[in-house]
C-alpha cells in the first residue's frame, strides 16, 4: 500500500508540522507500506523529496538536490501524484491514503481534503466539513452552543463591523464578557495572534494583531481553570481517551511554549477527579460527532477553578503528532503507541 506524507504548508504552523511528520516517518512500519513524502513550502510549492525526519524538523529538507516538484491530480484517471523530474519526464504516482500532516490554515481547514476528494484518493483525519468548521473559532462555538456542549461566552465580530465602528466593538466585548478577554483570529492555530487583555487600548492592540491573520475575530471570556485535553478516535462511534493536562508556562499556553521553550509540561492523566475525567471524555466524544469529525482530533476543554464546570475550547482536527505532543501521548497512555496509532488511523482512512 502507498502512503503519502503531505507535511509543511503554507501557514504560520509550518513548522511544526515539519516536527510532526517526523514522528510518523520514524514510526510507520515499512514493511507493511511503501513511504513517500511530500513538502509544501511556505510559498505554496509541493516537493516530492526524501528527506529525512531531522531534515523536515530543521527546514534543510527544501533544498536537497533530489526533490522534485510534484501535484496531486484532481483527474481521478490518474489516482495520485504527478511528478516532474528533472528531465523533464512527467511520471504518475499511484497513492493508496494521504496523510494530510498539516496544522492550520491551507491544511487543516478542509482545503487539501477537498483535493483529496476530487482525486477520489482516500485520507486520514477529518472530511472537508469537520475541517473547516473546526478551523473556524465563531462557526465552531456556534455549532458548540447548538449542540450543548458548554463553551465560555464569546460574540465574533467581522473586520468591516470593527472598521466601521471599533469603540461599540469594543464596549460590547467589555460589556458581555468582562475582563480579562480572550482575542483570536477566527481561523488560526497554534495560538498564532491570539491576546488577553483587560483594558480598552490592550482589547484595540489585540484586534489589530489578530485582523493581521484574519477578517473575522473572536473573542472569549477568561476562564480561570485547568487546561485539558482529548484525544479522540474512529467514527462508528468514536472513541475518546482519558484527558490529559497542560501545564502552562506562561499566561497561557503560547505557540513558544508548545513548540520552542519546552516550558510546558504534559501531564497524562489530568489532576481532576474520577467522575471529572469522564465528563470530559464525555463531551469530548460529543462535540466530536456534533462537528462530523472523523479518523482523529483533540478536543480541548478547559475545567473552571471554582465551579468544575467542563468548557470546550477547540477542535483541532490535526492535532500536533510531534513526540512531546498530547495526541500520540495520550494515545499511548491507552496502549496504542505510535506505530500502531497510524496503523489504525490509515485502516480508518480506508475502510
Ligand atoms: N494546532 C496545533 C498543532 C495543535 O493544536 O496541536
Ligand atoms: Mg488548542
Amino acid at each position: 500500500m502507498c502512503v503519502a506524507l503531505l507535511f509543511g504548508g503554507m501557514s504560520s504552523e509550518h513548522e511544526v508540522s515539519c516536527v510532526s511528520v517526523g514522528n510518523f516517518v520514524r514510526n510507520i512500519d515499512r514493511s507493511k507500506y511503501e513511504v513517500l513524502t511530500v513538502g509544501i513550502t511556505k510559498e505554496g510549492r509541493w516537493l516530492y523529496t526524501e528527506a529525512t525526519a531531522e531534515q523536515m524538523a530543521d527546514g534543510s529538507w527544501e533544498e536537497l538536490p533530489g526533490n522534485m516538484p510534484c501535484v496531486i491530480s484532481p483527474d481521478r484517471a490518474d489516482h495520485g501524484m504527478i511528478l516532474f523530474t528533472p528531465d523533464g519526464r512527467v511520471e504518475k504516482m499511484h497513492l493508496d491514503v494521504v496523510i494530510p500532516v498539516l496544522h492550520g490554515l491551507w491544511g487543516e481547514d478542509g482545503t487539501v481534503q477537498g483535493l483529496l476528494e476530487l482525486a477520489g484518493i482516500a485520507y486520514v483525519g477529518c472530511g472537508v466539513l469537520a475541517s473547516s468548521v473546526c478551523m473556524d473559532k465563531a462557526v465552531a462555538n456556534a455549532l458548540f452552543e447548538a449542540n450543548g456542549v458548554p463553551h465560555t461566552k464569546w460574540v465574533a465580530a467581522n473586520r468591516w463591523e470593527i472598521e466601521k465602528d471599533l469603540e461599540g466593538v469594543c464596549a460590547g466585548v467589555e460589556q458581555k464578557l468582562g475582563w480579562p478577554v480572550f482575542v483570536k483570529p477566527a481561523n488560526a492555530g497554534s495560538s498564532v495572534g491570539i491576546s488577553k487583555v483587560s483594558s480598552q487600548e490592550e482589547l484595540k492592540a489585540a484586534i489589530a494583531l489578530a485582523l493581521e491573520n484574519d477578517r473575522k475575530v473572536v473573542f472569549e471570556a477568561f476562564v480561570d481553570g485547568q487546561e485539558v485535553e482529548c484525544a479522540v478516535i474512529g467514527s462508528d462511534p468514536a472513541v475518546a481517551t482519558r484527558p490529559g493536562e497542560i501545564l502552562a508556562g506562561a499566561e497561557f499556553y503560547t505557540y513558544d511554549d508548545k513548540y520552542k521553550n519546552g516550558v510546558s509540561q504534559t501531564v497524562i492523566p489530568a489532576h481532576l477527579p474520577e467522575a471529572k475525567l469522564d465528563e470530559v471524555k464525555t463531551y469530548a466524544a460529543m462535540a466530536y460527532t456534533a462537528l462530523n469529525c472523523e479518523g482523529l482530533a483533540r478536543c480541548d476543554f478547559f475545567v473552571e477553578k471554582n465551579t468544575g464546570r467542563v468548557l470546550i475550547n477547540e477542535i483541532n482536527t490535526f492535532p500536533g503528532f510531534t513526540a512531546i505532543s498530547m495526541y500520540p501521548k495520550l494515545m499511548e497512555h491507552e496502549g496504542l503507541p505510535v506505530p500502531q496509532l497510524i496503523d489504525r488511523l490509515i485502516a480508518l482512512a480506508v475502510e
